[in-house]
């Protein structure tokens, strides 16, 4: 076993700065002893801090419009093939009742940037959600909008926001996304989010189309600066609609070792297992709470537009992964040796 690598493993655990060369290597690393080392690290963190407490989000996927024209999401501009859908405010609130009513203290409203949806609407739904269930925490995932709107949201009662930067390095993002977009407006975006007071989420995709080591270490270290709440994190799953359908997916195990790297330098994070792990391997949500992660998003959409919410090809949205299937979710969670709790799940950075 490497000692080398064992002692990155323990200045990660202790907070001691660690240079990219360390976790490039770590990356590189394929040696079962360290990978578990670095597994079982993270998970007594995870321990130390939120015990074996796993945290249920219910996610509504409010509209699948989207403006944008992200290379390797299902539902980009120019996916032609897609059925577009919007839920009306009293479909989101009736998807708060049945969540609230299966135990769920926090939704998640996530949604393309759909123009319909102006910050009169979105302030209106935060309000009237927040009003009904002032016990529950909620989110927005609806990416990035100016200072003032992002004030307006937060202002109308929104607790927490989703923004995943994907890239920290400028040249990929520019592979990724097409000139419009831009890696600095989503950074900006970002800091404002915490300066305003939200509990913000970011991250990335791992394995996404020309992604390097280099690359995934810039994210380690953007996310070191950005100091975020919440990480989230999966693999790219390519989705036969987009530029990227011949881009090969990501993978599990780089997956894992990034979510146990992400738990040793942010301990007090919310990580979740995301839809996205569960989807490249039938045991992977439950492996990704082994290996450091303590959050889990359920689907509380309506069953019948899961099916259009498609960022990538099979996607997740029945059995465990959705909201009735909850008794499904906390036996395998059980299984793994944690617990769904009902509980807001704040972050304890907080
Ligand atoms: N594979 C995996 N994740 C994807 N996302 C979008 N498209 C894909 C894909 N093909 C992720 C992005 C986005 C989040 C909502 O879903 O990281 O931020």
């Amino acid at each position: 076993m490497s000692l080398d690598l064992t002692t990155t493993i323990e200045h990660l655990y202790s907070g001691t700065p660690v240079y990219k060369n360390e976790l490039i290597n770590l990356l590189k690393c394929e040696d079962p002893q360290i990978i578990e080392l670095l597994r079982s690290k993270a998970n007594s963190v995870r321990q130390e801090i939120y015990g074996t407490d796993v945290y249920i989000r219910g996610l509504i996927e409010f509209t699948n419009y989207c403006k944008n024209n992200c290379y390797y999401c299902g539902i980009r501009r120019d996916n032609l093939v897609a059925t577009r859908y919007r839920l009306a405010p009293e479909d989101i609130l009736s998807c708060c009742d049945e969540g609230y009513k299966l135990g769920f203290r926090t939704f998640v409203l996530q949604g393309g940037e759909d123009g319909f949806f102006t910050r009169d609407k979105i302030c209106h739904i935060v309000a009237s959600i927040k009003d009904k269930y002032p016990d529950c925490a909620l989110t927005l995932s609806i990416g990035e909008w100016s200072r003032a709107d992002y004030q307006a949201f937060y202002n109308a009662g929104a607790d927490r926001y989703l923004l995943r930067h994907e890239t920290a390095c400028k040249d990929h993002y520019s592979k990724l996304h097409p000139e419009n977009m831009c890696l600095d407006t989503r950074k900006e975006c970002l800091f404002n989010l915490k300066d305003i007071g939200f509990q913000v989420g970011s991250g990335f995709m791992v394995g996404s189309p020309f992604q390097t080591l280099d690359n995934l270490v810039e994210d380690i270290f953007f996310l070191a600066q950005l100091k975020p709440h919440m990480i989230g994190i999966g693999p790219y799953i390519t989705h036969k609609d987009t530029p990227f359908r011949d881009k090969e997916s990501g993978s599990l195990d780089m997956t894992l070792k990034l979510i146990s790297i992400l738990r040793l330098s942010h301990p007090k994070a919310l990580i979740p297992a995301t839809t996205a792990l569960g989807t490249i391997h039938p045991n992977g949500r439950e492996l990704g709470l082994k290996a450091g992660a303590n959050v889990i998003m359920p689907n509380l959409s309506p069953a019948s537009v899961r099916e259009k919410y498609m960022l990538y090809d099979n996607k997740l949205s029945t059995g465990k992964e959705a909201a009735e299937g909850l008794d499904e979710l906390k036996k395998s969670v059980a299984k793994a040796g944690y617990k769904v709790v009902i509980d807001v799940g704040h972050s304890k950075l907080i």
